[in-house]
C-alpha cells in the first residue's frame, strides 16, 4: 500500500522522464531488474551527466562521489565519502557525511519548540551538561535523525536518482508522521536537487538541507591538504544569524561588516584569509577557530532563484573547479570543518598516489560544508515571523527545497 502510493507520488515530483522508470510492484529498485540498473558492487547508485558523474547511497540519501575534470584533464572526487555504501552504517563517528539531515536541520534550542501553544521535546544530542546528559539541544534531527537511517531508492535513470523516507510520528519526539522525496539529477557540469516533504498527520517543523562536505581540488592538492586557499563568494551575505557559545541564535540578525571576518559579500576572498584577525576566535562558538555560520540570502522580490545570480561561489586557483551555487533558500551556511581531525579516511579516488606528503585522512580545514537552507532554529524566534517556512500541516503547502549547483572551470581564480 505505502510503495505504491510512494511510487505515485514520486512520479509526480521526479517529473515525467524519470517516472518512467518507476517499478510498479516494488519501492526499490532491485539490481537484477532487467531495464532499470542497481547500484554498483560498492552499494553506490551513479548517474551522470555531461562532464560531470556522480554516486549516491539510501544511507542518508547522501552523495557519495562527484567526478568532474580539472584544469588539467585530471578526474577529481570533490566530495568526501566513503568507499562502499556499507560503510556508513558501521563507522558512525562520520558527522552526516554527504546526506539530508531532517527533519529539522541545525539546532534546536533547548530541544524544544511549541505549535499553537503545545511544547514539545525532541530527543537532545549535543552539548551534554550535568543537568542535561544527553545535550543541551537538538542537532540535525536527533540522534537518529534521516541522515542516520536508509532512505528508499523510488526512482533512478541514468541521470537522476529520487529517494524517499516515512519518517513516523513520534520518531526522535517529533510530531506526526512525515512523508519526503530527494530527488538529484545531472545535467551539463550541473547537480540540481529537489527535496520535497510533506506533513500527513499532524503539524510539525521541517527544516531541510545537503550536508556535503567539500574540497574542490579533490583532496588531492600537492601543496597542501587544507581547504582554507579556496575562495568564496557570497553577494547577497551581508548579515547573519548571531549565535551564542554553543551555536544556537539568540535572535538578533547582526551585520557583516565590510573587511570583517564575516564578511564574504563585498568581495571574494580566501576561507582563510581572516585567520590572522583576532575575532576568527569564537567565531564558531566556544574556543572555535573558523566558520559554521549560518548567513542570510537578501534578494530583492520577486526572484528567479534559477536565473537571477547565485547564492555563493567557491572555487579553487590549483584545481581551477568553481562550483556557483543557485537556490530558493533564503540562508546559507558555511562550515570551514573545524571539527574534522585527521580520523576520517580519504576514498581510493582522493588523495596523493606517490608522495606520501600528506596523510590519507581529512585534517582540520582540509574541507567545507556548504549548506542551502532556512533560518535556522526560526521555529524558537517567532519575532522573525517564518513559520510559513517551517511549520507544515497536513493538507498544507509541502516543504520544499531547491539548488543548483553549475560547476565550471576558471583558470583565472583570484588567489587571495
Ligand atoms: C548515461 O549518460 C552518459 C552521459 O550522458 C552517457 O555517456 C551514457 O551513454 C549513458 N548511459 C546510458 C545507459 O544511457
Ligand atoms: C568499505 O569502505 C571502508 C572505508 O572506506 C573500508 O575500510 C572497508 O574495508 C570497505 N569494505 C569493503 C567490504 O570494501
Ligand atoms: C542500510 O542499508 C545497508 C545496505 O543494505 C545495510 O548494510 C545497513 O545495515 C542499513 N543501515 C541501517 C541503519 O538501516
Ligand atoms: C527547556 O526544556 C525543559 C524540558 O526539558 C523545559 O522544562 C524548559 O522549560 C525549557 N526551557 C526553555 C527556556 O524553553
Ligand atoms: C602538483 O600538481 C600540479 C597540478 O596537477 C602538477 O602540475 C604538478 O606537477 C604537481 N607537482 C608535484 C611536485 O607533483
Ligand atoms: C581551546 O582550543 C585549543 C586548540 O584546539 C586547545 O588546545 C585548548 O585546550 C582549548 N581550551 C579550552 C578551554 O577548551
Ligand atoms: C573567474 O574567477 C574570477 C575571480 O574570482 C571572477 O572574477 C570571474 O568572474 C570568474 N569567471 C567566470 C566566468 O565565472
Ligand atoms: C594560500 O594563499 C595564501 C594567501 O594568498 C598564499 O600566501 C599561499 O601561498 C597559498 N598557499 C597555497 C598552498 O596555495
Amino acid at each position: 500500500m505505502r510503495v505504491s502510493i510512494l511510487a505515485a507520488a514520486a512520479a509526480v515530483f521526479v517529473g515525467a522522464s524519470s517516472a518512467a522508470s518507476v517499478p510498479s510492484s516494488s519501492a526499490s529498485v532491485p539490481s537484477s531488474s532487467a531495464s532499470v540498473p542497481g547500484p554498483d558492487a560498492n552499494g553506490k547508485y551513479w548517474i551522470h551527466g555531461e562532464g560531470i558523474s556522480a554516486a549516491f547511497i539510501p544511507y542518508g540519501a547522501s552523495i557519495s562521489d562527484l567526478l568532474i575534470k580539472d584544469q588539467y584533464g585530471i578526474t577529481r572526487d570533490i566530495v568526501a565519502g566513503f568507499d562502499n555504501a556499507s560503510y556508513y552504517s558501521i563507522d558512525k563517528q562520520h558527522p552526516h557525511f554527504g546526506g539530508v539531515p531532517g527533519r529539522y536541520a541545525n539546532r534546536i534550542k533547548n530541544s524544544t519548540f511549541e505549535i499553537d501553544g503545545v511544547s514539545y521535546k525532541v530527543t537532545p544530542n549535543e552539548n551534554p551538561t550535568a543537568q542535561a546528559p544527553l545535550g543541551a539541544d537538538t542537532l540535525h534531527g536527533g540522534p537518529d535523525g534521516w541522515d542516520w537511517r536508509n532512505f528508499t531508492v523510488v526512482a533512478y535513470t541514468n541521470s537522476s536518482i529520487t529517494f524517499s523516507i516515512v519518517d513516523p510520528d513520534g520518531k526522535e519526539g517529533f510530531p506526526g508522521e512525515v512523508v519526503a522525496f530527494i530527488t538529484y539529477s545531472l545535467g551539463k557540469m550541473t547537480w540540481d536537487f529537489k527535496m520535497v516533504a510533506i506533513a500527513t498527520t499532524k503539524t510539525t517543523p521541517i527544516m531541510l538541507s545537503s550536508h556535503t562536505y567539500w574540497n574542490l581540488d579533490g583532496f588531492s592538492n600537492n601543496q597542501t591538504n587544507l581547504a582554507l586557499n579556496h575562495s568564496f563568494y557570497m553577494p547577497y551575505g551581508g548579515q547573519r544569524v548571531d549565535v551564542d557559545n554553543i551555536l544556537i541564535p539568540t535572535g538578533d540578525i547582526i551585520a557583516n561588516k565590510p573587511g570583517s571576518v564575516n564578511d564574504f559579500w563585498s568581495a571574494p576572498k580566501q576561507v582563510g584569509h581572516s585567520f590572522n584577525d583576532p575575532e576568527i576566535h569564537g567565531n564558531c562558538g566556544f574556543n572555535c577557530t573558523g566558520y559554521d555560520t549560518c548567513y542570510l540570502v537578501n534578494r530583492d522580490f520577486p526572484y528567479d532563484w534559477r536565473k537571477d545570480g547565485y547564492v555563493a561561489r567557491m572555487q579553487s586557483a590549483w584545481s581551477g573547479i568553481q562550483v556557483d551555487i543557485y537556490s530558493d533558500q533564503e540562508a546559507f551556511q558555511l562550515y570551514s570543518c573545524n571539527f574534522q581531525d585527521g580520523t576520517m579516511a580519504l576514498k581510493k579516488s582522493q588523495g596523493l598516489f606517490d608522495n606520501p606528503k600528506f596523510p590519507r585522512t581529512i585534517p582540520k580545514y582540509g574541507c567545507f560544508v556548504m549548506e542551502v537552507e532556512d533560518w535556522i532554529d526560526a521555529i524558537n524566534q517567532p519575532q522573525w515571523q517564518r513559520e510559513k517556512k517551517h511549520i507544515f500541516s497536513p493538507g498544507g503547502d509541502p516543504y520544499v527545497l531547491q539548488a543548483s549547483y553549475r560547476f565550471s572551470i576558471n583558470s583565472t581564480a583570484t588567489p587571495a
